[in-house]
């Protein structure tokens, strides 16, 4: 019979700054995946990588006064250097400046434009002449470019669009026929409530930059970032080149792991694109969150605010670090990242539980037994509980590893440290090696926990793939009872197994001592804030005479609807306390209509107004960044229309 295949995604990391933590949250889940696939027997293809193009490449490799390859080939080794470090297993690395990859984005453009699911059209947005770049309503600082702070103007670009507005009805029949096609079940809504607002077609090529894949057809246009980069899903296996055996092979992927803010165009573009090409679509995108800073705040790298993952691993072991990854976050939701919860971790999951059972179990066979535990048992309480218990850790991790559930997989084996390390202090071993009588009955007990970690260390061995075989090694455990079967069998060391004490697995961390250390290699992003309090980098102070000129008041949304031109705006109708006034907001892609009527808001009541897409806007509304990728409307419910705010 032909071996179940496996395939497994990262998202393609942009390389526009090195490797963070971020990045290697989600690298480092997918390689627990695969490494526990290839336990179970799958034949699993593994597939990280790096997205090379684009407009913000080409400008920080101009900045850096290289090409933008010798930009990213530098950035690129960092990765691979980190991955390395990390242990990550991937079976291959795409770069989407791989001469294959190009060709083979240049085939699937065409194969599109061909059956007319690509068109050429015109790309409207605010343009900023000096820096070459388009930028939307929402994007612009003040009205101007956010990157040089110059005049923009509304202006056209031809450019190829993709059909995606003809798939919404299909992309939501595949999430009613596959409910599991988005993981978590949660972040299925958004979409819906997305595609529910009407698909626009995709931009798929520009003209305003060059470092991209041309169109080879029309070579004064570059391929635009999506449609390069998701397509390497299957170029990566050969799809669009002469070899496509391993595209037979492995695609349809069985899972894509990305981060939150990038379900959206792996649920909607790309199934979009592959049913365009008629082609299988992957079985599951996992969404999953974030790792935040202390402060809420996601790490990336556009802020600066960055943990090294190669300090990390170098101060305390990669498995600490992978360990604490995919232990301290339930997978799917954001996660904090603090030093403290990371030694705290490691001393009491590592060294602690799990150190101090392998180092007491070995140490007393060493004492009482010379290193070979004998065959004669004697078994007593509460023997049976530990063995069901140990017997059925597998088949309970296996559960939570179909749901790629890493926390509760962990959580289950280290129950099983716990319950071992409790049936020490219950059997008390150094009191039944004081006599003589219970040889016996203490050859099982040690035997017992011998056989916990053995199973435990199997277990792990996806997860902490250079703690698991020192632990085999210090059990004298040979391969044939270490594989995926004999994690659910017991009583397979064989009783002539060579049992040595060896290094102590993970040392005990002096916890103030450490983040005072830690505190002055890896910026606290706390701290910095505290002492930038008096200003905001970047930004000059004004005194309160500047303020009062911004007439601030509170207004009531009585009516609200979408602007027909622009996908981004809303166009409000306000109560200002003094009678009805019309806004239009860039806030079309965070909220409905009906999630805002009736809402009173803060509105900026003296600006001058300006006409936005058709819309004579009176005013402007204030929201918030509350992160990359999201913006919420400042409410104040409550408080009466025309209220003065100062
Ligand atoms: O989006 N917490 O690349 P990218 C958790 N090239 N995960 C994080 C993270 C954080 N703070 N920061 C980054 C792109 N990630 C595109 C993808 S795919 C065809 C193209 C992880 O360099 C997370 O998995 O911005 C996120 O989705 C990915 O890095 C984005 O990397
Ligand atoms: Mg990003």
């Amino acid at each position: 019979m032909d071996q179940k295949t496996f395939y497994i995604t990262t998202p393609i990391y942009y390389p526009s700054g090195k490797a963070h933590i971020g990045h290697s949250y989600c690298t480092v889940a997918s390689d627990a995946i695969a490494r526990y696939k290839r336990l179970q027997g799958y034949d699993v293809m593994f597939l990280t990588g790096t997205d090379e193009h684009g407009q913000k490449i080409e400008l920080k490799a101009a900045e850096a006064g290289v090409t933008p390859k010798e930009y990213v080939d530098q950035i690129v080794a960092g990765f691979q250097d980190l991955w390395k470090l990390l242990n990550i297993s991937n079976d291959r690395f795409i770069r989407t400046t791989d001469e294959y990859h190009v060709r083979a984005v240049q085939q699937i453009f065409k194969a599109l434009y061909d059956k007319g699911e690509i068109y050429k059209g015109k790309y409207e947005g605010w343009y900023c002449t000096p820096c070459e770049a388009f930028w939307t309503e929402t994007q612009l600082k003040d009205g101007k470019c956010p990157d040089c702070g110059r005049e923009v103007k509304w202006a056209e670009e031809e450019a190829y669009f993709f059909r995606l507005s003809n798939y919404g009805d299909r992309i939501l029949k595949l999430y009613e026929e596959h409910p599991e096609f988005i993981q978590p079940e949660s972040r299925k809504n958004e979409m819906i409530n997305f595609i529910k607002q009407g698909l626009g077609d995709l931009c798929v090529s520009r003209t305003s930059f060059t470092w991209g894949i041309p169109v080879d057809f029309d070579p004064k246009h570059v391929v635009y970032v999506w449609l390069d980069a998701l397509t390497n899903y299957i170029t990566a296996m050969g799809y669009g080149s002469g070899d496509d055996s391993d595209y037979q092979k492995y695609w349809p992927a069985d899972v894509h792991f990305v981060g939150k803010e990038i379900v959206r165009f792996h649920t909607i573009i790309w199934p979009a694109m592959l049913m365009a090409l008629d082609l299988p679509l992957p079985k599951q995108v996992y969404g999953h969150g974030w790792l935040l800073f202390g402060d809420g705040t996601k790490m990336s790298k556009s802020k600066g605010n960055v943990v090294d993952p190669m300090i990390l691993c170098d101060r305390y072991g990669v498995d600490a670090i992978r360990y604490f990854l995919l232990r301290e976050i339930p997978f799917g939701s954001d996660g904090v990242f603090t030093n403290e919860a990371l030694i705290s971790r490691i001393n009491s999951d590592l060294a602690n539980d799990l150190g101090n059972l392998l180092s007491r179990t070995t140490a007393m066979v060493q004492k009482y037994f010379g290193g070979t535990i004998p065959a004669e048992h004697e078994a007593g309480d509460p023997d049976g509980e530990l063995v069901a218990m140990a017997s059925a850790l597998r088949g309970k991790c296996d559960a939570a590893i179909d749901s790629y559930q890493f926390s509760n997989a962990l959580t289950e084996i280290w129950r099983l440290i716990a319950r071992s390390n409790k049936y020490i202090d219950e059997t008390m071993p150094w009191a039944l090696g004081k006599d003589e009588a219970k040889k016996a009955r203490l050859a099982a007990v040690l035997y017992d926990l011998c056989e916990c970690l053995r199973i435990i260390s199997i277990l792990i061995t996806p997860f902490m793939p250079e703690t698991a075989p020192k632990i085999q090694r210090q059990l004298g455990a040979q391969a044939d009872v270490l594989t995926y079967e004999a994690a659910a069998q017991w009583g397979l060391l064989p009783a002539d197994a060579a049992i040595t004490k060896g290094d102590t697995l993970f040392p005990r961390i002096d916890i103030d001592k450490e983040i005072e250390e830690l505190n002055n290699l890896i910026p606290n992003p706390m701290e910095q804030k505290k002492e930038e309090k008096p200003h905001i980098e970047g930004l000059a102070q004004i005194g309160i005479d500047d303020f009062a000129k911004v007439e601030l008041r509170v207004a009531t949304i009585k009516a609200c609807e979408p602007v027909k031109r622009a996908k981004k705006l809303l166009k409000l109708t306000l109560d200002d306390g003094e009678g009805e006034r019309i806004v239009a907001s860039g806030i079309a892609q965070w909220y409905k209509p009906e999630d805002l009527v009736g809402h009173s808001i803060v509105l900026v009541a003296n600006l001058k107004p300006a006409k936005l897409c058709g819309v004579e806007s009176q005013g402007m509304i204030l929201a918030a960044d509350a992160s990359e990728d999201d913006v919420r409307v400042l409410f104040v419910d409550g408080i009466p229309a025309g209220s003065r705010i100062h």
